[in-house]
């Protein structure tokens, strides 16, 4: 028998667990795989599908829906995201009922048809606001667009206070139904969001805004558990999108030879020392979900790469690169670095961190391996970021 869970009296999950993806986007690890969530509402006059699966797990979907009635009795397909990992089985799902109507924003509906060819005819454009009676279960679209796509929106079953938030609120995380049953799943949820959301906190501020005097009982997202209590969540969620940082510095490197290392670990042992909460990745050897977790409420960040042939180090050059796409709400940046026979990194990274709006407090750019006056730049240096990093 096909997994299919009942959330409550005519609500179900009929999403599928991918535990050996690795890789998101060709960018996220996930160590612990991931979910795609759908379910099913089932009133008492129709039915709706709420989003769909990855491609390549139609037929699990389809089997799942056999178990509760089978796709001819879908009346909707709700489309709260064009990412194929949730609308990629959109057309598998229509081929197979003629009369099923796809629910979705009216930029929702131009990815559909870019994406999914899917005929317009088929299509039902929703507003903010808009609703569908399916029979004793109400289905209330939210338009929360910008997480992470332009299309996205929420549905809500009005009767159950019931949240589909697709992306929003989700976690990479196959294992569990509910958030209870997962272990430490705040600290999935805060990576992910540091990947995906990060981004997009502003519009994550605005969507939290319009969802306050909205009772929600539980969040249903697309990846990861449901939350049957959603507080903590939606605390985590206020925190996070209010883009407020601690007294912490999130310190990236790579090193060929040393000399790098050792400017990291003074600046190290001088943040330690100024009781800055420091977190050190080796970009060689590190998971970005993980970095990109810290980067979530660090005030700092400091780059340490060395110069290759004029410029950044390939690891640094990415680090920079991926700082300034994920947009983290830090304030200060510095960069640490060493060159043989030539400097150029430091330029380049500054270059490529200028237009974030992040101060750059300063750089130590050390020829050969540092000396004890490099060292102390480097102490000074990180004297003055604990400082910046201790005052807000
Ligand atoms: Fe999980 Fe943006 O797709």
């Amino acid at each position: 028998m096909p997994e299919v869970r009942e959330l409550l009296d005519g609500v179900f999950w009929v999403g599928v667990r991918d535990y050996d993806r690795r890789m998101f986007d060709s960018l996220i690890p996930l160590p612990y795989g991931t979910t795609y969530n759908a379910y099913v509402v089932k009133g008492e006059k129709q039915t709706a599908l709420i989003d769909t699966v990855n491609p390549g797990f139609e037929r699990q979907l389809e089997e799942k829906l056999e178990h509760i009635g089978g796709i001819e009795k879908l009346d909707y397909l709700v489309m709260n995201h064009a990412e194929p990992d949730h609308a990629g089985s959109i057309p598998y799902i229509l081929e197979r009922n003629a009369r099923l109507k796809l629910v979705l924003t009216e930029k929702g509906a131009k990815m559909a048809k870019a994406l999914f060819h899917v005929d317009e005819r088929r299509m039902m454009v929703v507003k903010q606001d808009d609703q569908i009676d399916l029979g004793g279960k109400t289905l209330r679209f939210i338009e929360a667009p910008w997480l992470h796509w332009p299309e996205t929106m929420f549905t809500y079953i009005v009767e159950d206070k019931v949240l589909f938030s697709c992306d929003f609120f989700g976690a990479h995380c196959a294992h569990g139904i509910f958030a209870d049953e997962v272990q430490d799943l705040l600290t999935f949820a805060k990576k992910y969001y540091g990947e995906i959301m990060m981004p997009f906190s502003s519009s994550g501020k605005k969507a939290l805004e319009k969802l306050e005097g909205l009772e929600i009982r539980m969040i249903a997202p697309s990846h990861g558990p449901v939350h049957a209590d959603p507080e903590a969540i939606i605390n985590a969620y206020i925190g996070w999108t209010s883009m407020e940082t601690k007294q912490k510095v999130t310190i990236c490197y790579v090193t060929m030879w040393q000399a790098t290392r050792a400017l990291v670990d003074k600046m190290v042992e001088v943040l330690l020392a100024e009781g800055i909460d420091t977190k050190v990745y080796n970009l060689v050897a590190s998971d970005i979900a993980n970095i990109a977790g810290d980067l979530v409420d660090s005030r700092a960040i400091v780059l340490g790469a060395p110069t290759v042939l004029g410029g950044l180090h390939p690891q640094g050059l990415y680090a920079a690169s991926l700082v300034r796409v994920l947009r983290p709400p830090a304030k200060y940046a510095a960069v640490l670095s060493s060159y043989g026979w030539g400097g150029g990194a430091v330029k380049q990274a500054l270059e490529i961190l200028g237009p974030t709006k992040m101060e750059a407090v300063g750089a130590v750019d050390v020829h050969g391996y540092p000396t004890g006056e490099d060292l102390r730049k480097v102490e000074e240096l990180a004297k003055l970021l604990a400082e910046k990093v201790k005052a807000g």
